[in-house]
């Protein structure tokens, strides 16, 4: 698995499903991300967490993430997505192979999230420099596959640990390791600093994978020239602009890039949607439509009443009539 020259699709809870990772690679993203696996509950064989790693053939190269802080547990989750083993239904078929084998195992160690940490998860993990030592160690041995590691630049301004943990990553067997320049104080705000991850890149020989704060290809060439990255990765960029993957691969080979027009970017999102209704089912499956509509909906003309009558439907027939009214009305 090669780490480098690569645009991402970061991993993002509750929006980098299947659906979604497939559309952005469509549009260029070189390597996709799941949403985040809790390695705990997978030791508890939650059926949930099956729905979560869902992918197809079509959905490669593919990392699944896991989090947590207990090495052996860590490690187990490594051993068993990395061979396609996870049985959370105690089902048995004849190669063994249960879950879709992905093409690597990234840790989390950057969620800011108060629930995360407060279980010493996520970017808690920052703040234990020998327990990061341990849990990638463990993942490392146990793991049929290479493992990333994904940071933040650290827990506050005062406790900067990222080229630390990052030294660390590559010395435990680490493959690459992506860094988003913010600490977990900083949440999202103010903008990223991309200076620690020129810091990281400057550290260590693994590849670095840059993020935070691409919002257009100039951004990603801009992050790519200014800190050194292998590569970039990027998640709220990508909200509701799966595009972005194509805007930068245009820049990057100097050709012109072409936006869509809203038709066709509405008939994208529907084939997301679609995706989305025939994997988890139409009342699951619309409900979390809602927020990936709103996002392509955002800045387009007269587009605050459908936005607010997509936040109402209930079934696949009235979203697409919504947009299809949309559209008329456009005309
Ligand atoms: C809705 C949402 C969910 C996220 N979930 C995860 C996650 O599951 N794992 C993770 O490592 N980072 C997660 N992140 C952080 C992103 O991967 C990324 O590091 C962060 O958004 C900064 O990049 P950006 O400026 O390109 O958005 C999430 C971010 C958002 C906005």
């Amino acid at each position: 698995m090669d780490f480098t020259n690569k645009i991402i699709l970061a991993p993002m809870a509750g929006v980098t499903d299947y659906a979604f990772r497939r559309v952005c690679r469509w549009l260029g993203a070189d390597l996709t991300v799941s949403e985040m696996i809790s390695a705990k509950a997978m030791h508890y064989g939650d059926k949930k967490t099956a729905t979560l790693i869902y992918t197809k053939d079509d959905d490669a190269p593919y990392g699944i993430q896991i989090f947590g802080h207990e090495p052996e547990i860590m490690a187990d989750a490594a051993y068993l997505l990395s061979r396609g083993l996870y049985n959370p239904e105690g089902k048995e078929t004849r190669d063994g192979i249960l879950t879709p084998l992905p093409s690597y195992i990234d840790i989390n160690m950057g969620c800011p999230v108060r629930k995360i940490v407060s279980s010493g998860d996520g970017s808690a993990l920052m703040q234990s420099p020998q327990l990061c030592e341990k849990i990638i160690t463990a993942c490392v041995k146990k793991s049929a596959l290479p493992v990333t590691v994904k940071i933040r630049a650290g827990w506050d301004k005062e406790n900067i640990s990222c080229v630390e943990i990052a030294k660390i990553a590559e010395a435990s067997g680490a493959s690459a390791i992506a860094i988003h320049g913010r600490t977990r104080e900083q949440m999202y705000e103010p903008r990223a600093d991309w200076s620690y991850i020129e810091a990281v890149k400057k550290a260590v020989s693994i590849p670095v994978i840059g993020n935070g704060d691409i919002f257009s290809a100039k951004d990603a060439i801009d992050m790519m020239d200014k800190t050194g990255a292998d590569s970039v990765m990027i998640g709220r960029g990508a909200l509701g602009n799966p595009y972005i993957f194509k805007e930068i691969k245009c820049l990057l080979e100097k050709k012109t890039y072409t936006p869509p027009t809203i038709s066709q970017k509405l008939q994208l999102a529907m084939e997301q949607v679609w995706t989305m209704v025939e994997e988890k089912g139409e009342r699951v499956g619309v409900a979390e439509a809602r927020k990936h509509l709103s996002w392509y909906l955002k800045g387009e003309r007269d587009s605050a009443s459908t936005r607010d009558r997509i936040n109402r439907c209930m079934t696949l027939d009235e979203l697409s009539f919504t947009l299809h009214s949309y559209l008329q009305n456009l005309k």
